[in-house]
């Protein structure tokens, strides 16, 4: 696969992200887990996306276990401050106490002595994002990061951090369905020179034309709470997607494969997007997007067709945010 650059770190011009190995859509089989992520460095990845969070620690543990022995193949990026507590309910803690001490146990869970990019995982409202991007900035210079990040950050608080730090990515969502980050972050990005992150790039597989109207979920899954999967937006995003499908067809792609090149052709060298998966196959398949070719033509049509307020619903239910940061 060729590479990209996200500040001074050179990686697949796709990542994986690892996070649906430990949680978020369904119960992860662990040898396709494992299979998925040797698969991964067979077929050209060399930049892998988890965080404290996901799982609990397990999903850092599953890469640090199964990938110990090829770590120098991948750029290695992961995420602190958000918790867990004993009731299950998610809480953002951005101190510098809760950065090192998170940080540490990383390492431990990783089995490395370095992490190339560490990401706040969501702005904490509570503590001035300069104290945060401080004691992240203390671990670069003890060499227990290498790089450092933000995630879903408006672009004047990431050009509060900047000013302290230079900031090597930004993590947001964006996708065909997903526009934020069209609106000031992206610009940012570019007038910086700060890489660009987009997660659940394949609209958590709603964009690969795998969800159907019968679709069940099941309890383990957070998108049977999500309002874009539900209901009657659920039956007017089916729609958008029949149409993504023709357009994808036309190009001799699948879906997911248009829609990762889509966002490969909304930079020019600086965008990384990251599709999640537990399956080996998709892994594979996520991959050949960085080579498939579709028009122009044809890209902006897609684009044109999720635009504006043609996708119905939220991208999360209220109960469920945290912390956004949303552009003023
Ligand atoms: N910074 C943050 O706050 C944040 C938030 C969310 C996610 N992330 C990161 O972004 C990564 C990706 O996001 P995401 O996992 O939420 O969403 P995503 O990549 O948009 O979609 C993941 C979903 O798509 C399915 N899928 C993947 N490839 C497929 C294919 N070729 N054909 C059919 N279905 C396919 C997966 O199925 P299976 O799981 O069954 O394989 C999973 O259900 C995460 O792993 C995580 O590292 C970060």
């Amino acid at each position: 696969m060729h590479t990209r650059k996200l500040g001074e770190l050179e990686v697949s011009a796709i990542g994986l992200g690892c996070m649906n190995m430990s949680f978020g859509y369904g119960a992860p089989d662990p040898e396709e887990c494992e299979r998925a992520l040797h698969k991964s460095l067979d077929v050209g990845y060399r930049f892998l996306d988890t965080a404290s969070a996901y799982g609990m620690g397990h999903n850092e543990q599953l890469i640090g276990r199964v990938l110990k022995s090829k770590r120098n193949q991948f750029v290695l990026a992961s995420k602190c401050g958000i918790k867990i507590d004993e009731n299950g309910g998610r809480f953002v803690d951005c101190s510098p106490a809760n950065i090192r001490q998170t940080c540490e146990q990383s390492l431990t869970n990783l089995q490395t002595d370095c992490i190339d990019l560490y990401y706040l995982h969501r702005l904490d409202h509570n503590i001035p994002i300069e104290d945060s991007v401080g004691e992240l900035s203390r671990l670069v210079e003890e060499g227990k990061i290498r790089c450092i990040g933000l995630s879903e950050i408006s672009s004047k608080t990431l050009r509060k951090a900047h000013a302290v730090f230079p900031v090597t990515a930004v993590q947001s969502e964006y996708s065909l369905w997903t526009r934020d980050p069209e609106n000031k972050v992206l610009a940012a990005c570019k007038e910086l020179g700060i890489g660009f992150v987009p997660f659940s790039p394949l609209g958590r597989g709603f964009l690969t034309g795998a969800v159907s109207a019968d679709t069940d979920y099941g309890d383990m899954d957070m998108r049977a709470f999500m309002p874009r999967f539900t209901g009657d937006n659920l039956l007017a995003n089916l729609q958008l997607v029949d149409q993504l499908k023709h357009l994808a067809q036309r190009n001799n792609c699948t879906p997911g494969q248009f829609s990762l090149a889509w966002l490969l052709a909304q930079g020019e060298d600086n965008i990384v997007p990251i599709p999640g998966t537990k399956h080996a196959a998709y892994v594979e398949e996520n991959a050949a997007a960085a080579d498939v070719n579709i028009s122009a033509e044809d890209l902006a049509a897609a684009g044109n067709l999720f635009a504006g307020d043609a996708v119905k619903g939220p991208r999360y239910a209220k109960e469920f945010e945290i912390s956004l940061d949303p552009e003023d």
